[in-house]
């Protein structure tokens, strides 16, 4: 029998645990270490400020994360082989780039951070903090931006790198557009998450603490591989012994990985073609019910396999054969539930494997459903950002082997219709099962576009000031 671990949340960054809902405007400002001494006494300096797990309702949240190369550069002393091979090697190595299908417009040499050309301003190479900022509105983010910049610019161990991406929540939680976010996530052994929120959701979206926090055992019993250091005296004033490497101290213990990916989302071309895969003479009305098809949720957040419910249920019974929600649709893509092959239970296990935590926020301005066939230049999107203990087993997977998987559960040729990069199957099809026939779209187009993105550590409390000590 596994003995469930108590889960402290103060030891680890507020982010990980807490959504921030009251707080719906943030700042991610993308910062370079340009003096490691200095970038080390900021880190101890703004320690405090950062947003702890326990703190139920911050009025403020300050949350900070650091790529692979920051690691390098704070703290040089830490070997290579330290963290898992996908965040060390980034989003940008052209495997990743493969695996990842970031082709085409999505190519990372074009994006605008976190890219591979060196000579960006924002580049991979150049990019070592993020420090996000939430707060209940612009002015809250602004004055905290300052605040904690000011220490920065004061101490002159880092820099700006562009400006900060601002994102303010839009109306009833939609993303851009215009279907309710957030609804469906994993709830986190062992935490207040949950007592709070199981009776809404499905048995299953109760998840191994170990798959969102390193150092903690996962959905196979064991510790995740959490990054360890030698136990010297210095590891040991900060840091508990590791589980997963005998004899080493856990330097991520109570921290995670963090994915994030600026995703540019082409509001007009989607309602567009969605308004042309319909039938001639259809009203706003079947538009939306076809939109809500390649979803697998209508506008409110409905779920089309179980109308009923918000998130409390399955594929299998409910909806075998796609009528309601499609095989391909976003959400049964990300998230198959009960119905990957014909085995429901084994289906459930194995898709526990491959869950996230989503953290994403909006950027630009929102669209009216008037004004949503109308093209314009205002960049907007998603900041996708989801945490996990194991980046390839997690995220990638699900990009690679679910969404933009041509053949995901015995399809043909589509991808996600909603994020797909329309490379990877090209011809734009998506099949809508139904009775007396299916309906096969054509024509989809890409309707995503990743403008920036990176791998992050998000330490937990004890790392940070480890590494704030560490050179
Ligand atoms: C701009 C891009 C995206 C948009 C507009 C979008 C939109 C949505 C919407 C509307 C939902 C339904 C609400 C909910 O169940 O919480 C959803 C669910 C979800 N999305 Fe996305 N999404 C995007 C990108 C991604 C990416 C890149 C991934 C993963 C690699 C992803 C993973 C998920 C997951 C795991 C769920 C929950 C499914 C479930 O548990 O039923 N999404 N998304």
């Amino acid at each position: 029998m596994t003995i469930k671990e108590a889960i402290d949340p103060a030891a680890m960054q507020g982010l990980i645990i807490n959504p921030y809902g009251d707080l719906p405007c943030a700042a991610y400002c993308l910062l370079e270490i340009v003096d490691a001494t200095k970038a080390r006494q900021w880190l101890k300096a703004i320690a405090p400020e950062v947003t702890r797990g326990d703190i139920a309702k911050p009025q403020v949240g300050v949350n900070l994360a650091i790529t692979y190369a920051g690691v390098q550069v704070l703290s040089p002393s830490l070997k290579a082989g330290t963290f898992s091979d996908a965040f060390e090697s980034g989003m940008v190595s052209p495997y990743r780039t493969r695996i990842l299908g970031d082709t085409g417009m999505s190519e990372p040499a074009q994006w605008s951070w976190g890219s591979p050309d060196e000579t960006r301003e924002a580049s991979a190479q150049r990019l070592h903090v993020l420090l996000m900022l939430f707060a209940a509105n612009a002015a809250g983010v602004s004055d905290l931006q300052s605040k904690l910049l000011d220490t920065m610019s004061g101490s002159g161990g880092l820099k700006l790198l562009a400006e900060p991406i601002t994102t303010a929540a839009l109306p009833n939680n939609q993303e851009h557009f215009g279907f309710r976010d957030s609804i469906s996530q994993p709830i986190i052994e062992g935490t207040y998450q949950q007592a709070r929120f199981a009776a809404e959701q499905l048995a299953s979206a109760v998840v191994k603490a170990g798959e969102f926090l390193l150092g903690f055992n996962n959905q196979y019993d064991q510790p995740s591989l959490s990054p360890s250091v030698p136990n010297d005296s210095f590891a040991t004033k900060h840091l508990a012994p590791s589980k997963s490497v005998p004899g080493m101290r856990d330097l991520g213990r109570y921290g995670t990985y963090m994915v994030v990916r600026q995703l540019e989302q082409n509001v007009p071309g989607f309602w567009n073609g969605v308004k042309k895969a319909a039938a001639p003479d259809s009203s706003e009305d079947d538009i939306d019910a076809l939109a809500a098809k390649l979803v697998g949720r209508r506008l409110d957040g409905t779920p089309l396999a179980a109308p009923g419910t918000v998130n409390n249920f399955g594929y299998a019974k409910e909806d075998p054969l796609g009528h309601g929600c499609p095989v391909g649709a976003h959400i049964r893509r990300a998230n198959p539930r009960d119905a990957l092959g014909d085995n429901p239970k084994l289906s459930l296990t194995t898709v526990q494997g491959h869950r996230l935590v989503r953290r994403g926020r909006s950027y630009g301005t929102v669209k009216t459903k008037a004004e949503r066939y109308v093209q314009d230049d205002v960049a907007r999107g998603l900041m996708f950002i989801c945490l996990n203990a194991d980046i390839e087993r997690q995220f990638e997977f699900i990009q690679s082997t679910w969404l933009n998987n041509p053949n995901f559960n015995r399809l043909q040729n589509e991808n996600d219709p909603l994020t797909g990069n329309a490379d990877s199957a090209p011809g734009g099809y998506m099949t809508i099962p139904g009775c007396p026939v299916r309906k096969r779209l054509s024509g989809i187009d890409t309707f995503i576009t990743v403008k920036g993105g990176a791998y992050f550590f998000l330490p937990s409390i004890a790392a940070l000031s480890y590494l704030s000590e560490l050179n």
